[in-house]
């Protein structure tokens, strides 16, 4: 049966089976597995890397070849679509929040459909005029900040991402509506993130029961009707009054026809809106956090980065931050150091191909690990440590540095999370002066599908840099 998955490439006889020790001899059952990989996901997968190398066998919800070497994820990312497929209905743990009908949730023709029609909205210099709505929106919140007063920083930022994405596919973050939207979606994620426990719902099927409006998925499911609700009227309003000078994504999605001349239905508009929605604000805000929190802790990235957004002005439009280049490194070592996605999206092997010297049957589902090819000490000296000179010395090839995976799935928002971390990032430090008061040294941890901080991080504002007047003329 393990030859089904693995045959001994006879060239190459150092490597050690690991499929046969983790599933063997480890005797592992697959609701272990699952329940390291989402209590301990950092140290578990550390200690499977040093034990089995650059490719392993795992057993989540199937089983999965994890590969951490970069010319195997160049086989596979390049070659998606001819030697690998992107698995049907692989991304179920997804489905309950984001439902059948999402970009993430379908495969073939019709995730190739909709990948296109997003990317028009989200690339080049359409992805560019947000920019001015991610400045503006990170001014008004920070403006709300008191000097001495700690805050968490954590659900600041998130409402700066939330109200940014809300705009580019909404066409709005204001009001009664949007405010009851935003609190709603919250309330939603919370209820399957900020503990291990709620996140163990979405592995396992069977906790997925309603067993009244206190039981954990009970809660879930009743924040999700209401964000459900909210979101079908948005949907039925555009219906109504057809704006062609609308640029919103909404617009775009429902203006848009199949192959076949057919218009997307309510239900995979709302697919599509609630995961823009999600997966477009938490990894990105969770990527800022981290930033903040190494310019934070460590000076000298501080004083470099201030020196370089210094040198911007003080009125500097939002585009202007491409040009950074230390910026764009400290951006680059957040992701790298703890990436927010551990693993790629599965694939499936659709052709007998050799990987890393074994022979990988068609059907094999393998997966790209994000996380060990970011910790390999081979390409990042001294792994562990922050450090963004590493990416001013030295080009990394997209499948050395895999934070947006690659491939047909390569991450649709990369441009823009990229583009917004650095408008985020360069409008708080221009504006004001912050201190962390959380300052024991923070380990990252599984928070909901993303590696997040294992605590809530305090700041505090010290010093406002523009005065009040002039900082609220911009707004
Ligand atoms: C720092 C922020 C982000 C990170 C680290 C990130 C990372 C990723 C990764 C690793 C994948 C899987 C790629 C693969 O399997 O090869 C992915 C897919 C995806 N991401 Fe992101 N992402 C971020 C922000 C965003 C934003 C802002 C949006 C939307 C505006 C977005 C939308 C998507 C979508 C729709 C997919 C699925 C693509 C597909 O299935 O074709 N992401 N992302």
């Amino acid at each position: 049966m393990l030859g089904k998955y693995f045959q001994w490439h006879k060239s190459i006889n150092t490597v050690k089976l690991p499929m046969k020790l983790i599933t063997n001899k480890l005797q592992i059952p697959a609701p272990l597995q699952i329940l390291q990989f989402v209590f301990n996901p950092i140290s578990w997968m550390e200690a499977c890397a040093q034990r089995y190398g650059d490719i392993f066998m795992v057993k989540l919800n199937q089983p999965e070849v994890w590969v951490s070497n970069p010319e195997a994820l160049k086989q596979i990312l390049a070659n998606d679509n001819q030697d690998f497929r992107l698995l049907k209905n692989g991304n179920m743990v997804f489905e309950p929040i984001l439902g059948r009908h999402s970009v993430i949730t379908v495969s073939g023709d019709e995730h190739h459909h909709q990948r296109q029609l997003l990317m028009t909205k989200l690339h080049g210099n359409r992805m560019r005029t947000y920019g001015q709505v991610m400045s503006q929106v990170t001014e008004e919140v920070i403006s709300q900040w008191l000097v001495s007063k700690p805050f968490c920083i954590q659900s600041q930022i998130q409402s700066i991402t939330l109200k940014v994405i809300m705009q580019a596919v909404l066409g709005s973050h204001k009001g009664k509506q949007a405010e009851e939207l935003e609190t709603s979606l919250v309330l939603m994620l919370d209820h399957i993130r900020s503990s291990p426990y709620k996140v163990l719902q979405l592995y396992f099927p069977f906790l997925q029961k309603d067993l009244g409006a206190w039981s954990p998925w009970g809660k879930f499911i009743r924040c999700k009707a209401k964000v459900d609700r909210l979101l079908y009227a948005e949907i039925e309003e555009n219906l109504k009054k057809s704006d062609e000078s609308r640029t919103d994504i909404l617009s775009l999605l429902i203006a848009a026809k199949d192959k076949n001349g057919e218009s997307m239905t309510c239900e995979e508009l709302r697919d599509e809106l609630i995961t823009l929605l999600i997966v477009g604000h938490e990894t990105t805000a969770t990527a800022i956090v981290w930033a903040l929190y190494w310019i934070h802790k460590i000076p000298r990235v501080k004083e470099k980065l201030l020196l370089e957004i210094n040198s911007l002005g003080k009125f500097f439009k939002p585009s202007n931050v491409l040009q950074l280049p230390y910026l764009n490194a400290v951006c680059n070592e957040t992701l790298r150091i703890y990436p927010l996605r551990m693993l790629t999206f599965p694939r499936v092997v659709e052709n007998r191909i050799s990987l890393c010297g074994y022979e990988l049957e068609p059907g094999t589902v393998v997966t790209g690990c994000i996380y060990l090819v970011h910790q390999r000490e081979d390409l990042y000296t001294n792994h562990w440590q922050f450090n963004p000179e590493r990416f001013l010395e030295k080009q990394y090839s997209p499948y050395e540095f895999i934070p947006f995976g690659g491939g047909e799935r390569l991450c649709i928002g990369m441009a823009f999370a990229q583009f917004e971390m650095k408008v985020v990032l360069a409008t708080i430090l221009a504006n004001c002066q912050l201190d962390l008061v959380t300052n024991t040294n923070i380990l990252p941890q599984r928070d909901g599908l993303v590696t997040g901080p294992n605590c809530l991080i305090e700041m505090v504002m010290k010093r406002r840099l523009q005065s009040e007047s002039n900082f609220l003329a911009k707004i």
